[in-house]
């Protein structure tokens, strides 16, 4: 079998990939390692931000998204025991989206079954190719089968474990690396968001997250060691340590019931440079990670698939490989950037193991600063509804 772009991962990165190609002409296929129904179970990101919106408008997959996500003009950050608002709007003239990124996937799923471009889930051993010679390939399994797909280019949207990376040549790969000493516990319940907009609170007990995905479904979370089991948080206890470390008025306010979902997510801040090697395109988590605290990592895919795709448009349409040979240098100025906002983010909000009393007093500065200086507002605002790209 033959197409013209091999894409590795159905996350959010490969399906938007995908869609923006098929729109534009480009035969592209798609292969996933876990079946459809994971990819669609996994919960994660929650806040878009306005440029993502317009890609997945292009893609043709934004009208249930403007329908039912939620348009967010700004955000609370609770420390000393008050709420402090963070004006995105005012500030900026730009504002977020609250919708989970299990929707943004079933509606790129929707949009790619409708137009009927192949996918192949359940795929074994995905294996990229000779991506250093002018005929790459990849190979895979399928019920019980092997299969060969030849190619012009390979991307790979595999994530941060996937195979793509894997397949490079140490020598030719840089990394840089920051692990957290803590991970976030999530959960989420179908009650109502004790606020209609998320509160980040910084507490002598550790960081604490109120987000949402609907009016009646709340998506919460709490700073805990790097190690924690799920089977030490039942129900209860979260909600009590939620409470604790939000202001008393707010954790009143807090409706409580079953959870629908709990898992624990690591911290890591991570870039592998560069995003290219000769015919393979790293895209999304497979080239970076960003601890969760600034909602940057879905947002990031979009942006790299942003200059992947236009570049690949660029080489179909005009016959210019400019646009893909800038891609890996277009696409990590914005990830650095993104990277520091968020690992700001995750200093100025968590407790840290070893942070000690002048790591407290300087973290307590960073935050009173913020809320007394409108230059100091304006660069976490514009940083949150996400850097031009
Ligand atoms: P993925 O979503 O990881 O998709 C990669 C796909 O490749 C997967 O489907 C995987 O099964 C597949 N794959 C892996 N290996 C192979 C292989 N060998 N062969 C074939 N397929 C393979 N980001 C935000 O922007 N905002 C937020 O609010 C936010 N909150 C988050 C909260 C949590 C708790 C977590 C964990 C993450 C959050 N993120 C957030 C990050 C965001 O979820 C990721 O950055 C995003 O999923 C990256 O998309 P991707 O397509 O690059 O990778
Ligand atoms: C969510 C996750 C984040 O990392 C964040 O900063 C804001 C919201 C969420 O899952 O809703």
């Amino acid at each position: 079998m033959r197409t013209q772009v091999v894409i590795i991962g159905s996350g959010p990165a490969g399906l938007l990939l995908g869609q923006l190609l098929t729109n534009a002409g480009i035969d592209n296929v798609i292969l996933e390692r876990a079946s459809k129904a994971h990819v669609l179970e996994r919960i994660r990101a929650g806040v878009l931000e306005e440029g993502t919106v317009h890609m997945l408008e292009q893609a043709g997959a934004a009208d249930r998204l403007h329908r039912e996500g939620l348009p967010h003009d700004g955000f609370d950050i609770a420390f000393d025991g008050r709420r402090h608002r963070v004006d995105l709007f005012g500030l900026t003239g730009k504002r977020v989206m609250v919708y989970g990124q299990t929707e943004v996937t079933r509606d790129l799923m929707t949009a790619r079954e409708a137009a009927g471009a192949l996918s192949v889930y359940e795929a074994e051993d995905v294996q990229p190719h000779d991506f250093d010679s002018q005929r790459p390939f990849v190979t895979y399994r399928s019920a019980g089968e092997s299969h060969r797909i030849d190619c012009d280019f390979i991307a790979g949207c595999d994530g941060y474990h996937g195979v793509c990376r894997r397949s490079v040549p140490e020598r030719s790969i840089a990394v840089y690396e920051k692990i957290y000493p803590f991970a976030w516990l999530g959960i989420i319940a179908d009650v109502p968001p004790v606020s209609h907009e998320l509160i980040y609170a910084n507490h002598p007990r550790g960081f604490a997250l109120c987000s949402m995905r609907s009016p009646t479904r709340s998506r919460y979370y709490v700073q805990v060691p790097p190690d924690e089991k799920i089977e030490n948080w039942p129900d209860d206890r979260f909600w009590d340590e939620i409470r604790h470390r939000l202001p008393p008025a707010t954790a009143e306010a807090m409706t409580t019931a079953h959870t629908v979902e709990k898992s624990i997510a690591l911290m890591r801040s991570f870039v592998a440079e560069p995003l290219r090697f000769g015919r393979l395109f790293l895209a999304g988590d497979a080239g970076h990670i960003v601890p969760a605290t600034g909602a940057k990592g879905l947002n990031l895919a979009v942006s790299d698939v942003h200059y992947l795709f236009e570049g690949l448009r660029e080489y179909y349409s005009e016959g210019s490989g400019a646009g893909l040979d800038a891609y890996s240098e277009r696409a990590l100025a914005r990830v650095w950037k993104a990277e520091r906002f968020s690992w700001w983010m995750t200093h100025t909000l968590h407790r840290f193991p070893d942070q000690g009393a002048f790591g407290q007093k300087i973290q307590h500065a960073e935050l009173d600063y913020l809320f007394s200086s409108r230059a100091a507002l304006t660069m976490l605002a514009e940083n949150y509804v996400g850097l031009p790209f």
